[in-house]
């Protein structure tokens, strides 16, 4: 059965910094596929709005460039494409001067959604929100939408959260972490509290500590200089790392609701223990002539991690006593991220000392190959008494769903809520602060310290301390496959 479209309402979608690179690789084709099936209905509005003056068959022209390489060939049906270029309009705008916003203005239309991407500079949100509010171009009902990084410490996010405020109600506010846009992150929470089995077993007495990798095998090459005075950290703990924490880690929310959830994900980050010095390892990809961070950061010096690995501790009533480890990098063997579950031991064998026992595990692959698999035990076939082995209840989505798997991009899914003003799947100002507040006495400390990254091989699982990280607590990492 192939699910359902069902259109969004008519909207005038206005993308700040429409021909920058998210919205080349991203943002647009995304609204490319809604369109294609059928869910933005007829009288839609694209808006680009960026620095350069051009014409919009110039913008057109680029917008279709764009599609060209970041889609598969036969996504692109002419006739489909006249119309997706139909709803296209541009506007030259200078974000911190007059330039372009009467023409702005004079685009948008009454009675329909307005809703306006900012990806753009953090530093241009205040200039933008401030024009967008005192020229009356957008309302109470509109929208805004806004890209990480989120600010780069606990200081800067909130500078950023109080800009927005001055002229958005956080319930017009939409903060992207497009983890939760991934169809198998909001997988997390179907399997947690649409299914009965898991529930009872899901806490401290009977979970015996949880994994999450995020795996990446590509390296910081262009992206350098940001990447530098990011590192994994900020760049992917503080948001996507934390964020999947929260959905493992949560209590049932009483509904599916943006603040029920969002309460129930600030309580965990809240519940975090400061990191202590021993739990983590810092790495950084050296190659010998091979891939190299310093010279992709562009930066000799640089103490910047590309891995981290990590212990945390969930101080609350559910998770006491049951460790989480973190881990992501780039410049890893494979792509890879998983969550893995690992289950206490039974209190009492009935089967004999010989017989090996191996712990249940629920593997949820989040990508690429999307699925779960539970690690039990059975017996071993076979006449030669009762063996034990552990076998693997493994289900692949794709093998599951077949031919209706359509898993959409991130992007796909959270620009229609924005439209739907469904914010569930987006960042409350609260969360992202509380993030920050977490990471930042830990980032000082290495800096105070001037701490270097432990080094590794590109193409390798990461630095030799992170498996020392969990080999001292008498466990061991999921192999990076
Ligand atoms: C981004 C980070 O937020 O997420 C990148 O800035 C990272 O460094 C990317 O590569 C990973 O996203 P995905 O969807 O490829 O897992």
């Amino acid at each position: 059965m192939v699910a359902r479209v069902i259109p969004v309402e008519k909207f005038d979608l206005v993308i700040f910094g429409a021909t920058g690179d998210l919205a080349r690789r991203k943002i647009l084709p995304g609204l490319y596929r809604r369109w294609k099936e059928g869910q933005i209905p007829e009288g839609a509005a694209i808006i680009g709005a960026a620095r350069s003056e051009m014409s919009r068959a110039e913008f057109q022209a680029q917008v279709t460039s764009a599609l060209e390489e970041f889609l598969p060939k036969d996504e692109l049906q002419p006739d489909v494409l006249a119309g997706f270029m139909d709803m296209l309009g541009y506007v030259a705008i200078d974000a911190r001067g007059e330039g372009g916003w009467q023409a702005l203005g004079e685009h948008m239309r009454e009675g329909v959604v307005r809703a306006f991407y900012f990806s753009v500079a953090p530093s241009l949100f205040g200039d933008l929100a401030q024009r967008l509010h005192q020229r009356g171009i957008a309302d109470r009902d509109s929208r805004i939408v806004v890209e990480k990084p989120f600010g780069k410490d606990l200081q800067t996010a909130r500078a950023l959260n109080q800009v927005l405020a001055e002229y958005f109600h956080e319930d017009q506010i939409y903060r992207i972490d497009h983890y939760l846009g991934k169809e198998t992150v909001q997988n997390l929470m179907a399997v947690r509290f649409a299914n009965i089995l898991f529930e009872p077993l899901w806490n401290a007495q009977f979970v015996d500590h949880v994994q999450i990798t995020v795996a990446e095998t590509v390296g910081v090459d262009g992206r350098g200089e940001y990447y530098d005075n990011s590192g994994a950290m900020r760049d992917m703990v503080q948001n996507h790392l934390m964020q999947l924490l929260c959905l493992i880690a949560m209590e049932p929310p009483h509904c599916f609701e943006p603040d029920a959830m969002r309460d129930e994900k600030l309580k965990v980050i809240r519940a975090l223990d400061p990191l202590r010095p021993g739990d983590y390892v810092r790495g950084q990809y050296r190659g010998n002539g091979g891939a190299d961070y310093l010279t992709e950061a562009g930066n000799p010096e640089s103490r910047t991690e590309s891995f981290i690995a990590m212990k945390l501790h969930v101080s609350n009533w559910r998770w006491k006593g049951t460790p989480f480890y973190l881990r992501t990098g780039k410049r890893l063997k494979s792509r890879v991220s998983e969550i893995a579950i690992t289950f206490k031991e039974p209190p009492h064998s009935i089967f004999g000392e010989s017989n090996l026992w191996r712990e249940n595990v629920l593997v949820i692959r989040l990508q690429p190959d999307e699925g779960m698999d539970l690690r039990v035990m059975i017996k071993e076939p076979g006449p030669g008494g009762m063996r034990l082995k552990d076998v693997a209840l493994d289900m692949s989505f794709a093998e599951a769903l077949g031919n209706d798997l359509y898993v959409p991009d991130a992007y796909e899914r959270l620009i229609m809520d924005v439209i739907r003003g469904n914010q569930t799947l987006f960042m409350r100002g609260d969360e992202v602060e509380a993030a920050w507040a977490w990471v930042d006495p830990i980032i000082e400390g290495w800096e105070t310290r001037g701490d270097r990254p432990e080094p590794y091989d590109p193409g390798s699982t990461g630095p030799e301390g992170a498996l020392m990280l969990m080999h001292k607590d008498g466990r061991r990492w999921r192999e990076i496959r």
